[in-house]
C-alpha cells in the first residue's frame, strides 16, 4: 500500500485507498456550528519515504498517493522564487522571498490540488468531479479538467469575481451559481455528489486536496538547495492551502530529508479572522466573515482544525490585518516589485509587513521569510476600482508632449 488515512482529531487509522472524505466517527459530531471535526491525513508509506530519501532530486510526484507516470501532463511548477529586492531593503528584512503561485497554468495555487483529485479521479476511475470554491479553485479544476478529460460540476457564491467564473465557463465545467455564500455552496456540492455521484473535490473535505497542496514546500526544498526557510507566510481562508504546506514539510521530515518544520505563519483579514480566534485562543466558532479578499473569505472554516495544530506544530503564530493594509500592500506589490496579486495574496504580504518586527526578533535579522502570494491579480482588476485610474488621452501633438508633467 502507497498510503493509509488517518483522523486529524481522534487518530483512527483507516488502512485503505479507497475514496474517504472523513472519518465516519468524528464527521458525525458536526452539526454546522463550530469547526468541523474529522478531516483525514494521508499517512505515506515507509517505502514511498523512503525511496524519495534515496534520491538526489525529490519532485511532489514521488510525495503524491496518486502519482503521474506523465509529469508533464499538466505541469505543477516549478514556480518562480523572486527577491524582491526594493522590498526588502525598504523592510530591513534581506532574506525576503516570494514564491509565485499565480504564475501556475490557471493563474492560482489551486492547480495544484485540482490535479492531485484529478489524478485520483483517474486512478479511481471516475469521470465527474464536483466541488465549491470562491472562485480560483473552481477555475483550477475546470482547466485540470479541460486538459485531462473530466466533468467539472462547480457551485460558486453567484457574488464571486467574473472573471474567476468566466475562466471556469471557458474550460467547459458546469457552472451553478448559488444564491447564498461560500459555505452555502459547499454544502450543496456535497449534496450534489451525495445525490449524483463522482468525486468531490471540496477543499479539505477531500483529503487529496492538502496532498496536492503539499507540492508547493517539496518544491521549495529543492529550489532553496535542499534546504527550507525560517518561516512561510501563508494567507488562510479555509485553512486547506496553510495545512498543505505544512504537510509537504512534515512529509520531508518523515523522509529525513529535512530536521525541523519552518514556522508556518497564519496570515489572514480582521474581517475573516476564524482560524485565528482558533490558534489564539481555542474559539472554534463561526466569523462573520466580510473581507474584500473573497478568496481568504470564510465563515467556518473546512480545514480549521487542522491548520490550528499544524501551526502550533511548527511553532508558528497568526497575524490579522485590515482590509485597507491588504490593498495599500496590493498596490506596493505592483509598483514596488512588479507582482500583481489578488487582494487574497497581498494578504501575506501585508502580514509579513506588519510581522516584521516580530519576526526578526524571534528569527534573527537575516532569517528567511517565504511569502506565498497564492493567485493573480488580473482576475480581478475590479479590485482597484476607485483607486487607480487611466490617466486622460492626449492630442496626437508634439506641443501635448512637451506640455508632459513628466
Ligand atoms: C489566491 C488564494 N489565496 C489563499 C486562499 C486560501 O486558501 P485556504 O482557503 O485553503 O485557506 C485561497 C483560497 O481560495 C486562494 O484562492
Amino acid at each position: 500500500m502507497r498510503f493509509r488515512y488517518i483522523c486529524s482529531d481522534c487518530g483512527r487509522v483507516y488502512d485503505t485507498e479507497d475514496l474517504m472524505y472523513q472519518c465516519p466517527v468524528c464527521a458525525k459530531e458536526n452539526d454546522g456550528t463550530s469547526f468541523s471535526k474529522g478531516n483525514l491525513i494521508v499517512e505515506l508509506s515507509e517505502e514511498v519515504l523512503r525511496t524519495a530519501r534515496e534520491k538526489d532530486h525529490v519532485t511532489p510526484n514521488d510525495f503524491y498517493p496518486y502519482p503521474n507516470d506523465n509529469e508533464k501532463e499538466y505541469p505543477i511548477g516549478v514556480t518562480p522564487l523572486m527577491k524582491p529586492e526594493r522590498l526588502a531593503l525598504e523592510l530591513g528584512t534581506p532574506n525576503l522571498l516570494f514564491k509565485l503561485d499565480s504564475q501556475l497554468i490557471s493563474g492560482s495555487f489551486k492547480d495544484r490540488a485540482s490535479y492531485e483529485v484529478a489524478l485520483q479521479a483517474r486512478a479511481l476511475g471516475e469521470k465527474k468531479i464536483a466541488l465549491a470554491s470562491t472562485g480560483n479553485a473552481g477555475a483550477a479544476m475546470s482547466a485540470v479538467g479541460a486538459a485531462m478529460g473530466l466533468d467539472i460540476i462547480l457551485f460558486v457564491p453567484a457574488s464571486a469575481p467574473i472573471n474567476k467564473l468566466m475562466q471556469s465557463v471557458l474550460y467547459g465545467a458546469k457552472v451553478v451559481p448559488v444564491k447564498g455564500s461560500y459555505d452555502d455552496a459547499f454544502k450543496l456540492s456535497i449534496a450534489y455528489t451525495n445525490l449524483k455521484g463522482g468525486i468531490n473535490r471540496n477543499t479539505a473535505y477531500n483529503p487529496m486536496t492538502i496532498e496536492g497542496k503539499k507540492s508547493i514546500s517539496i518544491e521549495l526544498f529543492e529550489q532553496m538547495g535542499r534546504s527550507i526557510p525560517d518561516a512561510v507566510y501563508v494567507p488562510v481562508g479555509d485553512g486547506c492551502i496553510i495545512a498543505g504546506v505544512a504537510k509537504g514539510f512534515i512529509d520531508l521530515k518523515r523522509a529525513g530529508l529535512i530536521e525541523k518544520l519552518p514556522r508556518i505563519i497564519c496570515c489572514q483579514s480582521t474581517e475573516s479572522a476564524a482560524i485565528t480566534n482558533a490558534i489564539n485562543s481555542e474559539d472554534y466558532s463561526e466569523f462573520n466573515a466580510t473581507t474584500r479578499a473573497d478568496s481568504i473569505s470564510v465563515g467556518l472554516p473546512a480545514n480549521g482544525r487542522m491548520a490550528r495544530r499544524y501551526v502550533i506544530e511548527s511553532e508558528g503564530w497568526a497575524v490579522t490585518v485590515t482590509d485597507q493594509e491588504i490593498l495599500d500592500s496590493q498596490l506596493e506589490l505592483t509598483s514596488k516589485a512588479g507582482v500583481l496579486a489578488e487582494p487574497a495574496a497581498a494578504c501575506a504580504y501585508a502580514a509579513f509587513k506588519k510581522d516584521k518586527e516580530n519576526f526578526k526578533s524571534k528569527l534573527g535579522e537575516n532569517a528567511t521569510a517565504v511569502v506565498l502570494l497564492t493567485g493573480s491579480g488580473f482576475k480581478d482588476m475590479k479590485a482597484f476600482d476607485g483607486r487607480v485610474s487611466l490617466p486622460n488621452a492626449i492630442e496626437n501633438s508634439e506641443e501635448e508632449v512637451a506640455k508632459l508633467p513628466f
